[in-house]
């Protein structure tokens, strides 16, 4: 029965695949989309609360620590000018916690063009916001990763929930999308060499803090447009469904698994069974938060054949260090 409905969905999602590849190759073929038309404009439903702010939340999702260093840079800087932040990563946060703080500030990698589903949810299951003041900020592998309308969709969320905008930005990160990170290839592959986030990054996340607190004191409140662009076209047909009939073979390997369960952890969707050494390749949503944080390449994913080896061991090969912000020194 079980095995019936499993199948039922498979050839549903087969269908659906065919059908939204055969839209997307009409809409690659027209040849000039348009990229800047606005399909969303996203403004306050209601006046802010108030022009002061004593206390903050700033929560992300990161899952190989980019968004995760912007993000304690921001609640460092908003710290250090007086005001309590509770920060952290938004899967581990208690949410009684982050009820009543005067601004929520919400972080996410860009993923498939687009904010990852799950932290979509975790907006939705926001409590209402109450005319707060609310910001985004998404970090993403560019160089044109449609990171603007993803961090509109963060705050679109937020905005459903009545919290009232401030500021939108996105930090070019190095990408961990882990296509390009294969066993036998040589060489580095960053944006013109550069590990980011780097010190220039940081200061522009300060400068970030700074803006969203004067557009609070001074009771602005912004408004952001999301904009039809062939990428954010592509987000309609599920880019990760396509990406996922090009990997094969994706297995945990029992000899080289040490069971350290970080794997299990990192995966937003139960997929893995450390029992069978399994992974469920349906429900998996092609996030590689698997084979990115597993230090003892014993995860097994092939893309095209070739083997992927996982964005942490793609540093340590190539000896990569990121530079650290002054505030996580200590
Ligand atoms: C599954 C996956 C999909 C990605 N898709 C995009 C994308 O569409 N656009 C982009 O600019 N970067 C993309 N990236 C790169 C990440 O957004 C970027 O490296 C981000 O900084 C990772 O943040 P984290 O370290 O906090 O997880 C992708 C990375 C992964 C793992
Ligand atoms: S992260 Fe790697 S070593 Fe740890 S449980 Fe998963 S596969 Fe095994
Ligand atoms: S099994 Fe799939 S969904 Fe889970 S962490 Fe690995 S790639 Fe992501």
């Amino acid at each position: 029965m079980e095995h019936d409905t499993k199948k039922a969905v498979l050839v549903e999602n087969r269908r659906s695949f065919l059908k939204k590849t055969a839209l997307m190759a009409a809409a690659a073929a027209f040849p000039a989309l348009p990229s800047c038309i606005p399909i969303n404009t996203i403004k306050a439903n209601v006046p802010l609360k108030s022009t002061e702010i004593k206390t903050a939340a700033v929560l992300w999702y990161s899952q190989t620590g980019n968004t995760q260093k912007c993000g304690k840079v921001l609640a460092k800087t908003f710290e250090k000018n007086g005001i309590t932040v509770v920060y952290g990563d938004l899967r581990d946060v208690d949410k009684s916690t982050i009820f009543n703080v005067d601004l929520m500030v919400i972080g996410s990698p860009v993923f498939y063009y687009d904010t990852p589903n799950f932290v979509k949810d975790f907006i939705r299951s926001l409590p209402d916001l109450d005319g707060i003041p609310v910001a985004a900020y998404v970090t993403f592998g560019g160089p044109e990763g449609n990171q603007h309308n993803a961090a509109c969709s963060i705050l679109k969320g937020m905005v459903q929930k009545n919290g009232v905008p401030v500021g939108l930005e996105s930090f070019m990160s190095i990408s961990t999308y882990s296509l390009s990170f294969k066993e036998n290839d040589t060489g580095i592959k960053t944006i013109q060499n550069t590990i980011l986030p780097d010190h220039e990054t940081y200061k522009k996340i300060r400068e970030y803090a700074g803006f969203i607190k004067s557009q609070v004191e001074k009771g602005n409140a912004s408004e952001y447009k999301q904009t039809l662009t062939l990428r954010e076209f592509s987000t309609y047909f599920k880019p990760e469904w396509w990406t996922k009939l090009t990997v094969n073979n994706h297995y945990i390997i029992e000899q080289k698994c040490l069971g350290c369960g970080v794997c299990v952890e990192k995966c937003p969707t139960n997929s893995i069974d450390l029992d069978s050494f399994s992974v469920n390749t349906e429900t998996c949503v092609l996030c590689f938060g698997c084979i990115n944080n597993c230090r003892y390449q014993a995860v097994n994913m092939e893309y095209q054949n070739k083997k992927l080896i996982g964005f942490q061991t793609y540093l340590d090969k190539n000896n990569l260090k990121f530079e650290l912000p002054h505030e996580l020194k200590t």
